[in-house]
């Protein structure tokens, strides 16, 4: 099964714990970075310090959670050959991977509930990027064009 890399701030805290039983229930290795409490803390260090273990290698995918999965996006995109993406909707979801290869899916806790932000999880999680015409899209984010 496949591992996973996972983190949030304090807004997000309840949701990753939903979010990290789910997951473990259906047999994926998770490394979770914190935060591990509601006490207040700044999600750039936490969205940085996932961004580079997948930038590195060590992970293909991982998950960050805050309040609104906005920060989280804004701070991992600042990384080498990350594609964070922000999803409140399955259709998001499912393209972000099918045609963008994103390899970290950033979640709010404060706009999407349990149940919605799970599906978006799964699909997220169980679709393939298409290759193709979208690969050269996708190579093109990194170049100086
Ligand atoms: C924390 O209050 C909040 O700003 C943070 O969780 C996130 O929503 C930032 O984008």
């Amino acid at each position: 099964m496949e591992k996973l890399i996972i983190g949030c701030d304090h807004g997000g805290f309840a949701l990753k714990n939903k979010i990290i039983g789910h997951l473990k229930n259906k047999g994926y290795e998770i490394e979770d970075i914190g935060t591990y409490s509601t006490e207040s803390c700044d999600y750039p260090e936490i969205a940085k310090k996932l961004a580079k273990k997948i930038s590195e290698g060590a992970y293909e995918k991982g998950i960050l959670i805050c309040g609104t999965g906005l920060g989280m996006s804004i701070a991992a995109n600042k990384i080498k050959g990350i594609r964070a993406v922000t999803c409140a909707d399955t259709c998001s979801a499912r393209m972000s991977r099918a045609h963008n290869n994103a390899n970290i899916l950033c979640l709010g806790e404060r706009i999407t509930g349990e149940y919605l932000a799970i599906d978006i999880v799964d699909i997220w999680l169980s679709t393939d990027f298409e290759g193709g015409r979208h690969q050269r899209r996708v190579d093109m984010i990194e170049k100086d064009i």
